[in-house]
């Protein structure tokens, strides 16, 4: 259904990113790609829309990765602020603004959101006993305490959450606690913090979620906040014992920060307080240069916010849906002073090849990994992932799903038809549109389902549907395809040249219409085939006809819209995720445990001992021993045995030959009945890995080791 008029304009936000990291392709199916085919959508309808985005700069998980990157938390958001930003945008995320949490203007936005709820008194002031880690001189935020999880037994599940049994967890219900900054037992220390008591809020919630939107939010949504609110909501703190983040604006709040789900929320408000203030005084820094409003005033930011006839609606991920359906509405909701949510059509995770998407495990297609393998290519990503968005459940990304959507749909179907529309026009007609004759029944046939196409894809799109829109698009192209297969206008260009034209005319048609409906999808494939048409910018509304392109048009220069993807560039885009994986796995192995050293010696000491390089002249596995085998040795001096506790480690037919390095005057001694004369020399690695040491080259059997 489309928006009621009573609609007179649109607040769509895309989840902040965390700066503490890049971010994945997942991470753009679930909140970022969506939301784009939206905005562009409502902006081909002319309607008055702002896009907002920005980096997520506090919280926990930027001290974190601080640590890890042996760097600070300021370098962490900086470096990571760039490069998000960059790869959202050059895959076509056309937002209006891209700003940071960490601006002084958030911070002031944040601190004045919180200052309002505090002075109506809607925060509860609790004083409770928090984790304290003695030898950091720190409050444990969740993260920072790990433990065993009560419920699985995992040793080290986090204080809020077990990512073995995927358990909601409290600090304190971890059995034998550790700061991860010490590694030593936390104590318990009294601590103050202002809560938002949820739990007031309930009648409300339910009223306004489970009765108002039961209709209209997607399933997987409505259920996840269903089951939050039927489990009883509990007042939740916001504030948090932390050095980073934005400061508690309050005089007996020393050493206290916003709860970062408190303030990154605000960071849209604070967006689009920025792209006002930027359009007003035309300095533009974090918003969009093709951002265009008009003339504007600096507070016309609150119109997006607080008037009832703007629609705001939240694109998120899955993991994100209590914050922006229960948490964030109540805050705006209790602040009375801003409308809440319309709707929050959050999608499910995307996997990759078989297991689930994580940077962190090294099973990830990062953005500027993507970007950089395939730098004129980000609509191929877009309609992989549009095509395979996880709207009701989760969904899989594959290279061969990638390749065989690129091959077999945009250049077989999309890039062949329009081409040949284009080709032939070229050679038959001067690259002009040639005039329509009259029209036969498969010309009127056509002529019905392109007229409907923009009302069926616009629907989809309202609908929240971006899979079924996607597929409504190809299948326009499709439409135009089959026509040109089934009219075959080459075969007639000898005998019937008005009848090539009204078919080309037609196809011409099609392809403009191709041209405006993709641009919320393939923006970057949209504004080519547009030059290619030599068409004007049209709206949304202009589509559906076969008028867009009048006879005698001339058209612009042809070129291919896509080209195919090799094998071999698939398998070796599976090989590198293979190795990345790999790579990672090694690295976060523990370095394994080493000896200790033992007491100091003299070189006295050291030359009592004779050490000689040998050749093993035979070998044989001891009988009734697993572990010794018996080595006959050219030591030089003489022919000896020599017992060795190799034989888990060496057979005793690839020692014949090899040269050992032995210690040639140690006290012979009786092992199973035979006698060793010797002993030979090995280094021994943690896991017990036995390896020979030998000289680097050959030497003569009885040389001295000094
Ligand atoms: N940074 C959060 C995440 O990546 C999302 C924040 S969304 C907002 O999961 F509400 F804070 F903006
Ligand atoms: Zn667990």
């Amino acid at each position: 259904m489309p928006d009621s008029p009573e609609i007179k304009r649109y607040t769509v936000t895309s989840a902040l990113p965390y700066a503490n990291g890049p971010k994945h392709i997942g991470h753009l199916a679930g909140a970022y790609i969506p939301a784009d085919v939206y905005v562009r959508f409502l902006r081909l309808l002319k309607k008055n829309v702002v896009f907002v985005c920005g980096s997520d700069e506090h919280g926990t998980a930027i001290p974190n990765q601080a640590l890890k990157e042996n760097t600070t938390a300021q370098q962490i958001i900086d470096k990571y602020h760039v490069l998000i930003r960059d790869c959202l945008y050059k895959l076509g995320i056309s937002f209006d603004v891209y700003h940071r949490t960490s601006e002084t203007l958030h911070h002031q936005t944040s601190q004045e959101f919180f200052l309002a709820l505090f002075n109506k008194g809607l925060l509860t002031e609790e004083t409770s006993e928090q984790y304290f880690d003695q030898e950091a001189n720190a409050f444990l935020a969740d993260r920072y305490i790990v433990g065993t999880c009560p419920r699985c037994g995992n040793p080290n599940a986090y204080g809020d959450q077990c990512e073995r049994c995927g358990s909601t967890l409290s600090p304190r219900e971890l059995i034998n606690p550790r700061s991860t900054l010490s590694g030593s037992p936390p104590v318990l220390r009294p601590t103050k913090h202002w809560f938002l008591p949820l739990q007031d809020y309930e009648p409300w919630l339910r009223e306004w979620i489970l009765k108002s939107h039961a209709d209209d939010w997607k399933t997987n949504v409505y259920g996840q906040c269903k089951s939050w609110i039927d489990a009883g909501l509990l007042p939740r703190a916001m504030t948090r014992d932390l050095d980073w983040g934005i400061k508690v604006p309050l005089p007996d709040a020393e050493g206290k920060v916003l709860y970062v789900w408190f303030d990154a929320p605000i960071g849209y408000i604070s967006a689009t307080r920025a792209l006002f203030q930027e359009l007003s005084d035309g300095k533009k820094k974090y918003s969009s240069p093709q951002s265009d409003f008009g003339k504007v005033k600096v507070d016309d930011w609150k119109k997006y916010w607080q008037d009832k006839d703007t629609k705001l609606v939240h694109f998120v991920g899955k993991d994100n849906i209590v914050f922006h359906c229960i948490i964030f509405p109540v805050m705006l909701h209790a602040s009375q002073q801003f409308i809440v949510p319309d709707n929050v059509p959050a999608n499910e995770f995307m996997n990759l090849e078989g297991d689930k998407m994580s940077t962190s495990r090294g099973w990830s297609i990062e953005m500027h990994e993507y970007i950089e393998d395939f730098p004129d290519k980000p609509d191929v990503l877009r309609y992989a992932l549009l095509t395979n968005l996880p709207e009701t459940k989760d969904s899989e990304f594959t290279w061969k799903d990638f390749q065989s959507k690129n091959n077999n749909e945009l250049v077989a179907i999309f890039g062949n038809f329009v081409n040949r529309a284009l080709v032939l026009t070229q050679n038959y007609f001067e690259n002009k549109v040639p005039p329509r004759g009259v029209l036969t029944p498969v010309d009127e046939k056509v002529v019905k389902e392109v007229k409907e196409f923009p009302g069926r894809i616009a629907a989809s799109i309202e609908a929240y549907r971006f899979r079924e829109a996607t597929a409504l698009m190809i299948d326009l192209a499709r439409t135009g395809n089959k026509y040109l297969a089934e009219t075959e206008p080459w075969k007639l260009a000898k005998t019937d040249m008005i009848r090539v034209g009204t078919i080309l005319n037609l196809a011409l048609q099609i392809s403009a219409n191709l041209a405006v409906l993709t641009e919320p999808f393939l923006p970057f494939t949209s504004r080519k085939l547009k030059s290619m048409l030599a068409l004007p910018d049209l709206g949304w509304n202009e589509t559906g006809s076969v008028d867009l392109l009048p006879a005698g048009h001339a058209l612009g220069h042809a070129s291919l819209l896509f080209e195919k993807i090799e094998d071999s560039v698939i398998e070796s885009q599976i090989k590198k995720l293979n190795i990345k994986k790999m790579e990672v796995e090694r690295a976060s192995q523990p370095p394994k445990a080493v000896k200790p050293l033992k007491p100091e010696v003299t070189i006295d000491d050291f030359s009592k001992l004779d050490i000689r390089i040998g050749k093993v002249i035979a070998a044989e596995k001891m009988e009734k021993s697993n572990k010794l085998l018996k080595l006959t040795i050219n030591s030089g001096l003489d022919t000896r045995i020599i017992l060795s506790g190799i034989a888990q480690h060496y057979t005793a037919e690839e020692m014949v030959g090899k040269q050992v390095t032995f210690i040639a005057n140690l006290a012979p001694r009786k092992m199973m009945g035979v006698e060793s004369q010797g002993m030979i020399l090995s280094a021994e690695d943690g896991d017990g890995k036995l390896k020979l040491l030998q000289p680097l080259g050959d030497v003569e059997p009885g040389s001295a080791v000094n």
